[in-house]
């Protein structure tokens, strides 16, 4: 089913936790609801499922306005952090209770929520009770339980979050193979950028209620529309050297140093020089270039850290730490000085007041 959030905003009292919001969800996507905590994802996702009323705005399921639809008849499948189950239920019970609710004669009932346990690979506990079970395998009775009556459209709110790391990387994989074998449009809720760029087709990035990028995971990664997107997105973090422009010859000096970078991309709007901007550079994109030249920096290597397959590079750009992610091979040493470059122009330029990405056009 495809969605539409027409303008849609949430006030309690004073507090607005969701501030006009515009977006189309396409049939069969699974998109994430991504950002700090605050930001306004379970509120979004408790006016899909129709516990909340939008206090403005229009919400569309396919064709149907239903922003004064009920809960029970909107044709939605939740999953919250805690599961819910019943605990005094055996597994078999908790995922045929809405088709119980529903009155649906036992034997389909129970035929139904069998199918739904093998989906999710637990038809060997179903005469157990939740309490016999792992997080992980309780999760998966929860996401049985909110597929059995075959909605239109699954909510779940921060499903892993009750999870140690490696069943959460686990069961995020789960989630999208069960989504994707259902073709269910699913809208995921989570605050961790990874597991967002892992699973979705298209991530909605919200900070204070506010709308900043919807994009498909990549596309957020390597074009983010404004410092935030840009610093959210990526671990470790991207790095911010503040620069100031020199429009005559294209080059940006590093803020205090003498160093600066050619840059040969166009700036949407043009800006004068003395302009001060952010040069956003992911760590992975840094490149120990052999020598100085007019498209590096020179860096001191403060700290070197080995993780498994790169090395970690803290280093310092007259009083700038950087981060850099270089290949082993480099035999570098805390003290060394270093030509920084950037690998295939990989960089963005933020605007340091407004922060928007002056290397994409915005419209
Ligand atoms: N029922 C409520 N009454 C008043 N304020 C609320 C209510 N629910 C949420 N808020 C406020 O609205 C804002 C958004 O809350 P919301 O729960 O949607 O955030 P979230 O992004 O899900 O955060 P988290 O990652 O911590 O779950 C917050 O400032 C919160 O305090
Ligand atoms: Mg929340």
């Amino acid at each position: 089913m495809k969605l539409e959030l027409k303008d849609i905003s949430m006030k309690f009292d004073e507090i607005t936790a969701v501030d006009h919001l515009n977006i189309t969800i396409n049939e069969g996507e699974l998109v994430c609801l991504l950002g700090p905590s605050g930001c306004g994802k379970s509120t979004t996702l408790f006016m899909l499922a129709g516990l909340y009323k939008p206090s403005s705005g229009e919400l569309y399921f396919g064709d149907k306005l239903v922003n004064h639809v009920e809960p029970e008849n909107r044709e939605i499948g939740m999953v919250f952090q805690n599961y819910a189950l019943y605990p005094h239920m055996t597994v078999l019970n908790n995922i045929m209770f809405p088709l119980k609710m529903a009155k649906m004669p036992k034997k389909v009932a129970q035929e139904r929520a069998t199918e739904m346990a093998k989906l999710v690979q637990i038809e060997h506990l179903l005469d157990r009770k939740p309490k016999q079970l792992s997080g992980g395998q309780q999760q998966r009775v929860a996401i049985a339980r909110a597929l059995v009556k075959k909605p239109k459209l699954l909510l779940l709110d921060e499903p892993l979050s009750n999870l140690d790391a490696r069943l959460r990387l686990e069961m995020r994989e789960e989630i999208r193979r069960i989504q994707q074998e259902v073709g269910i449009t699913t809208i995921f809720v989570t605050h961790d950028q990874e597991e967002a760029m892992s699973i979705s087709d298209r991530i909605l990035l919200m900070k204070d209620g506010q709308y900043q990028q919807y994009s498909p995971p990549q596309e957020m990664y390597d074009s983010p529309v404004n410092a935030f997107v840009g610093k959210f997105m990526g671990s470790p973090p991207i790095n911010m050297v503040p620069v100031i422009y020199n429009q005559e010859n294209s080059t940006f000096a590093v803020n205090g140093t003498k160093e600066s970078l050619a840059i040969s991309k166009p700036l949407h709007p043009p800006r004068s020089s003395h302009h001060q901007m952010m040069l956003g550079v992911r760590p992975e994109d840094w490149l120990i270039a052999e020598t100085n030249t007019a498209e590096s920096l020179k860096a001191r290597v403060e700290i070197v850290e080995r993780i498994g397959r790169d090395t970690l590079l803290s280093a310092t750009i007259g009083e700038h730490s950087i981060r850099a992610l270089v290949s082993p091979d480099m035999h570098v040493q805390p003290g060394d000085i270093v030509h920084l470059a950037i690998r295939n122009h990989q960089f963005h330029l933020f605007d340091a007041e407004s922060e928007e990405n002056l290397l994409v056009e915005h419209v």
